[in-house]
This record gives C-alpha cells, sequence and structure tokens, in this order.
C-alpha cells in the first residue's frame, strides 16, 4: 500500500472515537472515555508494531522502537484530546503519522542508532482542567503538583480524581527529570492552524516560533435583581462590564497587531428575567512578541475597571496560564528546512507541547497545510495526500536525526 493508502486506513479506525453523534466535530477531552479510548487504540497499534508502551507519572504515553535507557532518543508526537467539538486532526494527526513514519522507516531498512519514540501527551487543550499542555508542564515541572491535582472540571472533578478513575496514582504526578532527560530531540507534527501553507502552496512547512499566549479569567460582581422591577439607572450590572471589555478586548488587540478572544463565560444566576449577580468571561489574549502581550493584557485589564466604575460593579483578572514567547531550535529548524526542499517556516498563534518541551529539549515542529484554514471546530482539514507528505516529511526528518 501506498503512504497515502496507509493514511486513510489507520485514519478511518481513529476517527469515530469521541466524534459527536448529531456531526457536531469531537469531544475527547483529556482522561474522559473517549480519550482513553484513544489511548487503549495507541497501545493497541503500539503493540500490533512490537513497540513498547510506557506510561509516564503524568499519564503521557509513549511507544518505543528500541531502548529508552540507551538516552538521546527522537521522540515525535502530540495530543490525542480536543477542544469541544473541534476538528479531527488537531493532534492525533501528530500520533498517527508518527505512527506511520516508522513504518515508513522500517519499510525503508532504516536501523536507528538513537531510540525513536511516538508520544501522546495528556490534556494539551486544557479543556477539562483549564490549563494547556497539563501532561509536557507536569512533566518538565512547569506547573506544580499540588495545584494540578486540585484542578477542577465544569462538574467538579479533580485531576486527582479523574486521573485515579483513569488508573493512575495521582501521587506520582509532577516533574520527572529521569524521562525527561531520555529525550534528545522532539518534533511535533500537526495540522496548520491557519492557511499561510494555502496561500504558499506548499504541502508541509516547520515552525519558527509560537507567540506567546495566556488565559485569564475576568470577574465581575455587581447586584442580582429584577428584571422587570429594578430601574435602568438603579442597577449594578456585571453583563454591561463584561460586554464592554468583550468589545474592548477585541478593538486592544486590533490596535497592538495581537490576538483577544472571549469564547467561554458563565453568567450568575443565568437567568432570563434576572439581572446578573456576577459574570465570569476567560480572556485568550496572544501576541507576536511578550512585551506586546503585557501591553494588551494590561490595557484590557484598565478598561474593566473603569467601565466596573461606571457601572457600580467590580471587576478583576487574574491569570490562569501563561506561555512566553518559543522560539524553536534554529539549527534544527534550519536543518529540517533544508532537508525538506526548502519547507517554508512559520510562526504560529497556537500553543503546543512542542513550546513547554522546547525550554528542555531542541524541539521543532512541521504544519500539514489545511485548506479552509479553521482550526479548533470541525471545519479543520487537511487531504489525505497532504497528510501522506507530511507522514513522509517526518520519516525523512527522523531517519536524519535518528540514523547520525
Ligand atoms: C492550543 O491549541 C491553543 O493554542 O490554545
Ligand atoms: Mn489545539
Ligand atoms: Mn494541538
Amino acid at each position: 500500500m501506498m503512504t497515502i493508502e496507509r493514511f486513510r486506513v489507520l485514519w478511518d479506525t481513529l476517527l469515530p472515537i469521541g466524534r459527536d453523534p448529531d456531526g457536531a466535530g469531537w469531544v475527547r477531552y483529556g482522561f474522559s472515555p473517549a480519550d482513553l479510548a484513544c489511548r487503549d487504540w495507541f497501545t493497541g497499534q503500539a503493540a500490533a508494531r512490537g513497540l513498547t508502551v510506557e506510561t509516564d507519572r503524568n499519564g503521557n504515553v509513549f511507544a518505543w522502537w528500541g531502548d529508552p535507557d540507551a538516552g538521546d532518543a527522537v521522540v515525535t508526537g502530540s495530543h490525542f484530546d480536543s477542544v469541544p467539538h473541534g476538528g479531527a486532526y488537531d493532534g492525533p494527526l501528530g500520533i498517527v503519522s508518527g505512527l506511520l513514519a516508522l513504518d515508513l522507516l522500517r519499510q525503508r531498512g532504516v536501523e536507528p542508532r538513537r531510540p525513536v519514540a511516538v508520544a501522546a501527551f495528556a490534556e494539551e487543550e486544557g479543556s477539562r482542567f483549564g490549563v494547556a499542555c497539563l501532561g509536557t508542564r507536569l512533566l518538565t515541572g512547569a506547573l506544580d503538583p499540588d495545584t494540578a491535582r486540585a484542578l477542577t472540571d465544569s462538574d467538579g472533578v479533580t485531576l486527582a480524581e479523574a486521573v485515579t478513575a483513569a488508573g493512575h496514582d495521582p501521587e506520582a504526578l509532577g516533574a520527572d527529570p529521569p524521562r525527561l532527560a531520555r529525550i534528545g530531540t522532539f518534533l511535533e507534527l500537526h495540522i496548520e492552524q491557519g492557511r499561510a501553507l494555502a496561500d504558499l502552496d506548499a504541502p508541509v512547512g516547520v515552525a519558527s516560533a509560537i507567540w506567546p499566549h495566556g488565559r485569564w479569567r475576568l470577574d465581575v460582581t455587581g447586584e442580582g435583581n429584577h428584571a422587570g422591577t429594578t430601574r435602568m439607572a438603579d442597577r449594578r450590572d456585571p453583563m454591561l462590564t463584561a460586554a464592554y471589555t468583550v468589545l474592548a478586548a477585541n478593538k486592544e488587540a486590533r490596535l497592538r497587531g495581537g490576538h483577544a478572544t472571549v469564547g467561554r463565560i458563565e453568567v450568575t444566576p443565568n437567568a432570563t428575567n434576572a439581572v446578573p449577580a456576577a459574570v465570569s468571561a476567560w480572556v485568550d489574549a496572544r501576541a507576536p512578541d511578550d512585551a506586546t502581550l503585557q501591553g494588551l493584557v494590561e490595557a484590557i485589564r484598565v478598561r474593566a475597571a473603569e467601565r466596573a466604575g461606571r457601572d457600580g460593579t467590580s471587576a478583576t483578572m487574574t491569570a490562569e496560564s501563561l506561555t512566553p514567547v518559543v522560539e524553536f531550535d534554529t539549527g534544527l529548524r534550519d536543518r529540517l528546512t533544508a532537508l525538506l526542499g526548502g519547507a517554508p517556516a512559520l510562526p504560529t498563534g497556537a500553543g503546543h507541547d512542542a513550546g513547554v518541551l522546547s525550554g528542555h529539549v531542541p524541539t521543532a515542529m512541521l504544519f500539514v497545510r489545511n485548506p479552509t484554514g479553521v482550526s479548533h471546530a470541525p471545519a479543520e482539514g487537511a487531504s489525505d495526500a497532504d497528510c501522506a507528505a507530511g507522514v513522509t516529511a517526518l520519516a525523512d526528518v527522523l531517519q536524519e536525526l535518528a540514523c547520525r
């Protein structure tokens, strides 16, 4: 079979897992039954290839070709978990491509001198517990395990409980220097989350940098009251402060060349005939550099406070996570670009486990063209031919790195 056919066959076995029955994308939250089913799928695929499967202390799964303890491994991979009703490709494409790239290397008769592994990292999107790249942040020590264990999902389930239900020991969560030290190089292949490759007419690109980004919770409190009897002049309505801040965030981002989004909101008590007592809104902000991001968030904070003063409400903004700018290893990036016949290098506004790992090991990313440019929504996609080109590019890179 050709790589394109192998891709389709393998992809089709994973696709039904976590798919919304009404056709509204995929729902695979970290440590949910759908996510665990994906991990079982991965374990089965790894076993069928004679790879050694190992789950680390933080729920990250590794499938090894060669002896992990030999060190200086070349590791590739991504994540299975999705945003609510997201696309099929964000995450899983990197894992499926990793398995198929290993198949291709074996077909070529390659005998790597360094161990090679495919990894599936835990809760990358942060859609369940609020912290993106949870698995790699724990692995690298960027997230304190006590803080992590106490994180809760929207049903009040703690990460400690979810990890226990998934059959892992929550007390084991935390930095794992020996496991991290095994990784000599990390590569993440990912669906592109924009239209740059489509515009450049290139199936595969190489990442240059990740914009700094973070999440802030805006809590606005006012006074709950009757929607019919409370005079307009007497209201202390937190929804007004939140709504104004949403618009202000959009404007401040445009002015600075950054991005700001409010995609999640909680209203208390959430009643049609009541002035709300409180509103929480989550601000996702990103910018080309750390100073611009800081300026953007500060401007949003000031605008929220000013408006709260006028509405008789109080507004506070609390950082939930912050990832500084990531510049990928330039030597590695240039090597990949040359190897892939001058594939274009692109920055991205999306966060990735590769960004977290890049602070510890030489890391690179490959992007596969996404003609719609849509991401975190069901319309995200890539042609089978481009996915096969991604597999071949990944195999070429793994071969070059693992055989040196
Ligand atoms: C992850 O995909 C993020 O950028 O939020
Ligand atoms: Mn994503
Ligand atoms: Mn992703």
